[in-house]
């Protein structure tokens, strides 16, 4: 799969922000992610329904939501999830994952399973003919500006080899947390395709030269 860069909109200049849009359209960025908290399932609130709908009038950009909510099943018509949509859920926030597996592919959009820091990749097993890929949280879910945890590169490595194992090679791996240069080069380099860029990715300096340098550095 063609390595793909998602900038992490909760990181965004608000200010600026539609200078930032006009950059990552400039630069056929090729998501959005959107970090959508709840205050329950991580300790913080982020980007709303609002913010989407505007977005979607805004942009044709596919937008990469990123639900860290105990609702993610009612976030299907919250956020309008829609063909094109890439939509991850935790699997720690629910026992309806199949259920909303289907509701996402039923939308015509991409379905992604996305695992906290402390959950092993084996409860993903169950699910591996339905997904299309995996959101691997590489620092704690919640907050911008935190540290790659240890052991991430050893989890997704992991995660690539057992889904080719059990045949699943066109099942993708999302990064999200800390997802500097050197990160992502190293995450890449185990199996790593889609990168979140928050603080420590694009979100410094400047933004086009910083995409091109990902850009570079992942081909
Ligand atoms: C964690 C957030 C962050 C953010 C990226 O829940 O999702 O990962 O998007 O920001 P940095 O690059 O600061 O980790
Ligand atoms: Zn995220």
């Amino acid at each position: 799969m063609k390595k793909m860069l998602s900038p992490s909109l909760m990181c965004t200049d608000f200010f600026n922000f539609r200078k930032e849009l006009d950059i990552f359209e400039e630069t056929n960025i090729d998501l959005l992610h959107i970090d959508v908290m709840d205050g329950s399932f991580v300790p913080n609130f982020a980007l709303g329904s609002d913010f989407v709908k505007q977005l979607r009038a805004a942009t044709k950009i596919p937008i990469d939501i990123h639900l860290m909510t105990i609702t993610p099943y009612e976030c299907m018509d919250y956020f309008s999830v829609q063909a094109g949509d890439f939509v991850s859920f935790h699997y720690e926030a629910t026992d309806r994952i199949d259920e909303i597996l289907d509701e996402i592919h039923r939308r015509g959009a991409t379905a992604i399973l996305a695992i906290n820091p402390k959950t092993p990749i084996d409860v993903l097993i169950p699910f591996f003919d339905k997904l299309d890929g995996v959101l691997v949280m590489t620092v704690q879910p919640g907050f911008a500006g935190q540290k790659l945890l240890e052991g991430s590169k050893e989890k997704v490595a992991s995660l690539r080899a057992l889904l080719d194992s059990h045949g699943k090679t066109e099942v993708f791996i999302e990064v999200d947390g800390n997802i500097t240069l050197p990160n992502a080069k190293m995450l890449s380099d185990v199996g790593a395709d889609v990168f979140v860029l928050g603080s420590s990715g694009i979100y410094r300096g400047d933004m086009k030269a910083n995409i091109s340098t990902f850009r570079e550095a992942l081909a």
